[in-house]
């Protein structure tokens, strides 16, 4: 249900942008993809570090989560030309890539469970699943480091 909500989003979202939107929908996805980022590296410093600041993993998790949430229209738009790593796949094949983006909603929502559990080793585990979602995300939609925009 939620997959066929996030692929109808995408659908409806990718008829009523306008081609000057491109370059800001590039920027924005790349800002969000960034906070992504982190929020990821604020909770290894914490788990490396075991900084006296645990409280805040609720929080980072959470912010993960909502991040989910945001992904599907911040993709809406089909913009493969200009600064960017996003493959056409992402606009070729929505139901693989609103699965990508569920697999990673899900393992976010678990972390924020774990986090409110103050289970530090099971917040740890759940950690490294989520960070497998990114991959499997990154594997098939987004271009290798060596086509990356950031070489050119
Ligand atoms: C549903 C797919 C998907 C998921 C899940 C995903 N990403 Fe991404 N990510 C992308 C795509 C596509 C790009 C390339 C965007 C572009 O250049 O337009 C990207 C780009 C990035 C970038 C580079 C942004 C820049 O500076 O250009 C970072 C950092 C990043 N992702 C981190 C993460 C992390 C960390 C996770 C998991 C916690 C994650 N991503 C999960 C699809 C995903």
């Amino acid at each position: 249900m939620l997959r066929a909500i996030l692929t109808v989003g995408i659908l409806v979202a990718a008829g009523t942008a306008t081609a000057q939107d491109g370059e800001g929908f590039i920027d924005y996805r790349q800002n969000l993809m960034r906070a992504i980022g982190a929020n990821m590296a604020a909770i290894g410093d914490v788990l490396k570090h075991g900084l006296p600041v645990q409280d805040n993993l609720a929080g980072h998790a959470g912010n993960l989560a909502a991040h989910a949430d945001q992904l599907a229209v911040a993709f809406g738009q089909r913009v493969t030309e200009g600064a960017t790593d996003a493959k056409p796949g992402i606009w070729d094949d929505p139901d693989g890539f609103a699965q990508a983006i569920e697999s990673f909603r899900a393992e976010a929502v678990r972390l924020s469970e774990a986090a409110e559990s103050g289970d530090l080793a099971a917040f740890g585990g759940q950690v490294r699943e989520l960070g497998l979602s990114c991959g499997g995300c990154h594997d098939n939609y987004r271009k290798p480091k060596e086509e990356s925009y950031k070489r050119r």
